[in-house]
């Protein structure tokens, strides 16, 4: 069975109650189980390993302990990190599976330093504006 681990940054816990009208009435373990459950009804077996962290040196330490593991992928929404960490842009640069970088809204229709993704030139692939299927689609797209 795949497994990929799937990792948020900060503030990405109080989904649900943070600005809704931008990222949904959704929790993050509501998404969690929305995502497990549309990719079940696909016919995918697939193994998720959620992580969310508010501290930038805990997310590189969950980056750097993806190359012991056999993850398929790592899709990493690293949030308000996007914009600005060096370390996280360094940490994903050391890894060779495919990165996928999502986030839930569309950060070329907000403010223009949300443009600027640093993290996201590690990444294989970036996924943006796709909500609470973030998550799925970037799953199913490394799947298909
Ligand atoms: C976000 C977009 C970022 O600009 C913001 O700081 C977040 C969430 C998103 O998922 O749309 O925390 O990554």
């Amino acid at each position: 069975m795949n497994k990929h681990c799937i990792i948020n940054g900060p503030n990405l816990n109080l989904l649900g109650q943070r600005e809704p009208e931008i990222y949904g009435s959704m929790t993050l373990s509501e998404i969690q189980k929305h995502t497990e459950s549309e990719l079940k009804k696909r016919g995918l077996d697939v193994k998720l390993d959620w992580f969310q962290s508010n501290i930038e040196g805990e997310i590189v330490e969950k980056i750097q302990s993806t190359l012991e593991q056999n993850y398929k992928s790592i899709i990493i929404n690293p949030a308000g990190y996007s914009h600005t960490s060096v370390a996280i842009y360094d940490a994903l640069k050391l890894v060779k599976i495919p990165i996928v970088e999502v986030h839930l809204s569309n950060v070329y229709a907000r403010e223009d330093f949300r443009h600027n993704l640093l993290t996201a030139r590690a990444a294989r692939t970036i996924m943006s504006g796709l909500g609470k299927n973030a998550y799925a689609m970037a799953v199913l797209s490394q799947e298909l």
